[in-house]
C-alpha cells in the first residue's frame, strides 16, 4: 500500500473546546487539509503506532468523507485496529460504550452533537480517551500545540472502506473492524434497567412518543423501545438519522424540539414524551403538559436508584455542573451521598468516576448520566424514566410533584442570548467581573446580595485547576445567578445566564416558573447591563 506524505501549514483556529473542535461545516470542507491537520495532530499527540480506537459519529453532512479520511490516515500511521460503527454510525454514549468494552486506547468522534448540520450547519470531532470520557485539557492542548506546528501528515492511497456490511479487513498493519453501533449499547441498557417491567408497562396501553429529530438515536430507539420492549411500531419519530437532521436544530429543548413539545401539550399527548440531540447524548423528558426540567430530572432519577437493576447497591456521591439547580444536594444530603460541584462540560465527571467517587451526576442542559460510561446519556435517562413509571405506577407529573413534596422545589430557567456581538458580549463580562467585588451587600430591586464571586475548580483527583468558569451571584433570600459564555456556540458569542430559587412551601410550589423567578431575572439584566451593552433585549432561548 502506498503512504503519501503530504505537506501542509497550521491554521490558528484548532482549539478544541468543552466538546472537542467545532466549526462550520464550511470550515472542515473549503479550508484545505483542515480535517488532516487536527487529526495527524490528534495521531502525534496519542502515538497512534500500534493504537486501537473507536471511530463513529452522529451521521450529519461530512461524516462519511471524514471516516474514509480518517480511517485512510490510521491505517498510514499503522493504527494496529479501528473499530468503526456501520455506515459510519456511533452516538456518543455508544462510542463511549465501545471505547471501554473493547478496552481501545480511545475514540474518536464526528459530531458537532445539538448544533445544526448540513453544508451551512456544524461539524466537529471529539476524542475521547481510553477511560471513555472527553480527553482532559492537558491531552487538548497537546493537540492544539501540535496543530500550530503541523507541516505534514500521513495519508493511506485506497480506495474508500466499505462501511456497509459488518466485517474485519487489515489493510496494511491495520484492522479495520465494522461494527453494529447498537447492540453493545442495547445490551448494556438492559443490564441497567429492568426490561421485564417496562415490557409490562407498554402492554398495558402505556404511550411514549420519542423524538429522535432525524439524528442519530433513531436506530438505537427503534431497538430498544419498539423491539426490545415491545413499545408500539411508531413510538419512535424522524427516527431515520439525516445528513442535515432534516433542516431542523437537532436540540431537545423546548424551542428546538417544538413539534414534540406541542403533541405532549395537545390533548392526544401519550403518557411520556422524550427527545435526544444530534449525537444522543442529551435527552429531554415530558409528562402529559408537563415538562421536566433537567435539574430536576437528574434529581429525581438519583432518588430512584434502589429501583433500578444497575444501582441497586451503595451510591459514593453524586455530581452537577455549578449552573445545573441544587435539586441534586437536596437529595445527595438526605441520603448521606458525597456531592460535587463541578464546571460545565462532561470531562470533569470523568475522574470523579473513575475514582469511585460519583455514580449519577448531570447538567441542566439537558444532560444526565452514570458511571456506566463517561458520557451523558440521552437513552439511559429516558429509560431511568421509564423504568420508574414501570415501578411506580405513578404518571411523570405525579413523580416530580412527590419529589418537590419532598425535597422542595428549585425553580430554574436559563436564558440563553445566542449571536451576540464578541466584543460586546466580552465587554459585559469583564464589566460583571470587575464589579464583583463591590457587589456584595448590595440591595437590586429588593434582593441583597450575599456573594458574588467567579467560580473556579481544581479535581480533587488530578488536581486540574480550571480557572473562570463563571461569574456567581447569591442573594440573601437564597436565590441565585450565575453568568457563563458557551464554549460550544460556532457564531458570535452566546451568553447564558442561569436563574435558580428554591422554594420549600407546598403553598408556593404551583407557580409558573417564569412568573416565580421575575423578581430574580429582572434584577440580574439590570445587574449585568446586558441589554445597554449588548444591545439585546430578549434571549433567543428559554428554558
Ligand atoms: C453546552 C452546555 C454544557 C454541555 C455542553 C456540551 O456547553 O451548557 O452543559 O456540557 O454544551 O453538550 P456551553 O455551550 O454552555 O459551553
Ligand atoms: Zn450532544
Amino acid at each position: 500500500m502506498q503512504i503519501e506524505t503530504i505537506s501542509t501549514k497550521p491554521y490558528s483556529d484548532q482549539k478544541p473546546g468543552t466538546s472537542g473542535l467545532r466549526k462550520k461545516t464550511k470550515v472542515f470542507i473549503e479550508q484545505n487539509n483542515y480535517l488532516q491537520n487536527f487529526i495527524q495532530s490528534l495521531f502525534n499527540v496519542i502515538q497512534i503506532k500500534g493504537k486501537r480506537l473507536v471511530l463513529g459519529g452522529d451521521g450529519r453532512f461530512y461524516n462519511s468523507e471524514s471516516i474514509q479520511i480518517i480511517l485512510k490516515m490510521a491505517i498510514a500511521g499503522e493504527a494496529k485496529q479501528i473499530i468503526v460503527g456501520q455506515n459510519g454510525y456511533l452516538s456518543t454514549p455508544a462510542a463511549s460504550v465501545e471505547i471501554r468494552k473493547n478496552k481501545t486506547d480511545g475514540g474518536i468522534i464526528l459530531s458537532a452533537s445539538h448544533n445544526p448540520g448540513g453544508i451551512n450547519g456544524d461539524f466537529g470531532i471529539k476524542f475521547d480517551g481510553k477511560n471513555g470520557a472527553p480527553a482532559p485539557e492537558s491531552v487538548t492542548n497537546a493537540i492544539y500545540e501540535q496543530t500550530q506546528k503541523i507541516d505534514s501528515y500521513k495519508i493511506a492511497k485506497m480506495p474508500d472502506i466499505d462501511l456497509m456490511k459488518i466485517k474485519t479487513k487489515t489493510f496494511g498493519k491495520t484492522e479495520v473492524m465494522i461494527i453494529d453501533p447498537v447492540k453493545n449499547y442495547a445490551d448494556l441498557m438492559e443490564k441497567l434497567f429492568d426490561f421485564k417491567a417496562i415490557r409490562t408497562l407498554f402492554k398495558n396501553g402505556f404511550s411514549l412518543r420519542y423524538d429522535a429529530l432525524n439524528a442519530v438515536t433513531g436506530p438505537y430507539a427503534k431497538e430498544i423501545f419498539e423491539n426490545r420492549l415491545g413499545a408500539p411500531k411508531g413510538t419512535v419519530t424522524n427516527g431515520i438519522p439525516l445528513p442535515d437532521f432534516g433542516g431542523g436544530h437537532p436540540d431537545p429543548n423546548l424551542t428546538y424540539a417544538k413539534k414534540l413539545v406541542d403533541f405532549m401539550y395537545s390533548n392526544k399527548a401519550s403518557d411520556m414524551g422524550a427527545a435526544s440531540d444530534g449525537d444522543g447524548d442529551r435527552n429531554m423528558v415530558l409528562g402529559k403538559k408537563f415538562f421536566v426540567n433537567p435539574s430536576d430530572s437528574i434529581a429525581i432519577l438519583a432518588s430512584y436508584a434502589d429501583i433500578t437493576k444497575g444501582y441497586k447497591k451503595s451510591i459514593s456521591g453524586v455530581a452537577r455542573s455549578m449552573p445545573t439547580s441544587r435539586a441534586l444536594d437536596l437529595v445527595a444530603k438526605a441520603n448521606g451521598w458525597d456531592m460535587y460541584e463541578v464546571p460545565t462540560g462532561w470531562k470533569f465527571f470523568g475522574s470523579l468516576m473513575d475514582a469511585n467517587r460519583i455514580v449519577f451526576c448531570g447538567e441542566e442542559s439537558f444532560g444526565a448520566g452514570s458511571n456506566h460510561i463517561r458520557e451523558k446519556d440521552g437513552l439511559w435517562a429516558i429509560l431511568f424514566w421509564l423504568n420508574i413509571l414501570a415501578k411506580t405506577g405513578l404518571s411523570v407529573e405525579q413523580v416530580v410533584k412527590n419529589f418537590w413534596a419532598t425535597y422542595g422545589r428549585c425553580y430554574y430557567s436559563r436564558y440563553d442570548f445566542e449571536g451576540v456581538d464578541a466584543n460586546a458580549a466580552k465587554q459585559m463580562m469583564d464589566g460583571l467581573i470587575k464589579k464583583l467585588p463591590e457587589l456584595k451587600g448590595k440591595t437590586v430591586d429588593g434582593l441583597i446580595i450575599k456573594k458574588a464571586d467567579e467560580f473556579s475548580y481544581k479535581d480533587p483527583v488530578t488536581k486540574e485547576k480550571s480557572l473562570h468558569q463563571g461569574i456567581r451571584i447569591f442573594f440573601k433570600s437564597g436565590e441565585r445567578v450565575i453568568f457563563r459564555m458557551s464554549g460550544t456556540g460556532t457564531q458570535g458569542a452566546t451568553i447564558r445566564i442561569y436563574f435558580e430559587k428554591l422554594v420549600k412551601k407546598p403553598q408556593q410550589m404551583e407557580l409558573d416558573t417564569q412568573k416565580a423567578l421575575a423578581k430574580l431575572i429582572k434584577a440580574a439584566l439590570k445587574i449585568s447591563r446586558l441589554s445597554q451593552i449588548t444591545g439585546r433585549k430578549e434571549p433567543s432561548v428559554i428554558t
